[in-house]
Formats: C-alpha cells, structure tokens, sequence
C-alpha cells in the first residue's frame, strides 16, 4: 500500500503541464495535485472515462483518439467547463494536457477570469522526440488507481500487477507506434505554438523533463514553492 499523503497546503494557483505526449506531464501532474490535495485535471482521462462508458462524448471522442488527432475544441472546453465548476477546483487545480490549443488557451484565460484566478502558471515540459517514442511503447497504466509504469524504465515489483493496489497494468491502445507519430505530429503542429503563447504572456516556466522522475519532481516543486 502507498503511504497516504497529507496536504502541505492549498495550491491556491492553476497549474498547466504542456509538453509532447510521453514528456511526462502525468507522472509529474499527479504528484503535484496529491501534494497540495488539490483536483488533477487530465482532459485525455477524461476522455477516455467517456470511452469506457460510451457517453455520447465518448463516442465522438473514440476515433479521434484512436488516430491519434485532437478532439474537436467544442467538446474539450464544454467538458473542461463543467469540470471547474465543481467546489474542489475552488482552491486551484492542476491541468494535465489541457489546453492544447491556442483556441483552447484563450478560452482558458477567460475562464480563469471568471473564477478569480490570476493568470496560470505554466510548465513546459522540454524533451526532444527521439526520447518520447521509449516512453511511450514501454507506459503501463494500473486499470485501478491510474499510476505510470514504464516496462523499460519504471517497472512495477510484479510483472503486470500495480505495487499499489494489485490492479491489473495496461497499455494506452494509442501507445502503438503508428499512433505516437501521429499523436506527435498534432502536438508539433497545434500545441506547441502555445509556447511562444505563454512566454509572450510571461507564464511559462521551463523544465528539463529528459531528467529523472525524481529531479524533475523537485524541480517542479520549488518551482511551486516560489509562487506562494
Ligand atoms: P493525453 O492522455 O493527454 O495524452 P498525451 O498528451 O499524448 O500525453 P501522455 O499521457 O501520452 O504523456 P504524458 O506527458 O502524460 O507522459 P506520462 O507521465 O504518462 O491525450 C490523449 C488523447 O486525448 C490525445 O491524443 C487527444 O486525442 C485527446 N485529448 C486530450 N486532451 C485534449 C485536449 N485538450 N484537446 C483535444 N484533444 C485532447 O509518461 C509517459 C511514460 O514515460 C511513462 O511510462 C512514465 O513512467 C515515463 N516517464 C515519465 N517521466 C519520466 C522521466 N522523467 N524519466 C523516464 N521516464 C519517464
């Protein structure tokens, strides 16, 4: 069982993760949330939430991520919309792969607007390709709980199994090769312009995510610790 982690206190800013699929946004967003106790927001999650359940987003959704492309903005921002309404996002919140558009950023903005937020802090997660397509082939995800594996990299104690909580380990069906580049081309193309957008803004902070899991992880957090 994983040691449950107690808060440090309240996040009180929203936090973006941008980066190439596979720079490790959800490895390094999800430790942030649970550090501050506050929501991790994954627009891929929860889109694949969708799937599982056959809800008409998830019907629309499923094709487009099996190829590969960008969900249409329209169901992104209504889902993304609904989502912040709820009392947890009261205290700040962490976004995992949102927004990913400059459409979807500028919609962003005026949400934040609306809640009273000042503007979000942003990590680029900087990595060159060539290192994205290891990650990627060898993740595993517990069917469970949701946390990262990678075959090569990060095993989990039992082959297949979460150490967490026992839950079956499995692979993203668009971790297939084919797929990635697809998943890449759409990144170079739609959200990577999202960082000239945000340095402009003077928004973005700057990682180095070919870096261990751990470096990285510290380095986010002061990062963090200097916005309070
Ligand atoms: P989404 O689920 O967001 O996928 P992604 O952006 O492609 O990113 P990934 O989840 O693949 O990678 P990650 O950066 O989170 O890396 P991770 O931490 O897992 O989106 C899926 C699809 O949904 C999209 O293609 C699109 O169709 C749709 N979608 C989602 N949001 C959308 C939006 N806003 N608008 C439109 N469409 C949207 O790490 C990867 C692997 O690397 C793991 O095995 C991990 O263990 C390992 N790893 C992580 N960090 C390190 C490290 N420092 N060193 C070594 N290994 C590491």
């Amino acid at each position: 069982m994983a040691l449950e982690q107690r808060p440090v206190g309240k996040l009180d800013h929203v936090v973006i993760f941008l980066g190439a699929p596979g720079s490790g946004k959800g490895t390094q967003a999800k430790v942030l949330a649970a550090k501050f106790g506050a929501p991790h927001l994954s627009t891929g999650d929860m889109l694949r939430e969708h799937v599982a359940k056959g809800t008409p987003f998830g019907l629309k959704a499923k094709p487009i991520m099996e190829r590969g492309e960008l969900v249409p903005d329209s169901l992104v921002l209504r889902m993304v919309a609904e989502r912040i309404e709820r009392p947890d996002c009261s205290h700040g919140f962490v976004f995992d792969g949102f927004p990913r558009t400059v459409a979807q950023a500028q919609y962003l903005g005026e949400l934040l607007r609306q809640h009273g937020f000042s503007h979000p802090f942003v990590i680029h997660m900087v990595i060159s390709h060539m290192m994205l397509i290891r990650r990627l082939t060898g993740r595993r995800t517990c069917s469970v709980g949701g946390e990262i594996y990678n075959i090569f990299d990060r095993p989990p104690k039992m082959e297949g199994i979460c150490d967490n909580d026992g839950g079956v380990l499995i692979q993203r069906p668009d971790d297939r090769e084919e797929v990635i580049r697809q998943r890449l081309l759409a990144y170079d193309k739609q959200t990577s312009p999202l960082v000239n957008y945000y340095r402009r803004l003077g928004f973005l902070y700057e990682i180095d995510a070919s870096k261990s899991v751990p470096e990285v992880e510290q380095e986010i957090a002061q990062a963090v610790a200097n916005l309070k």
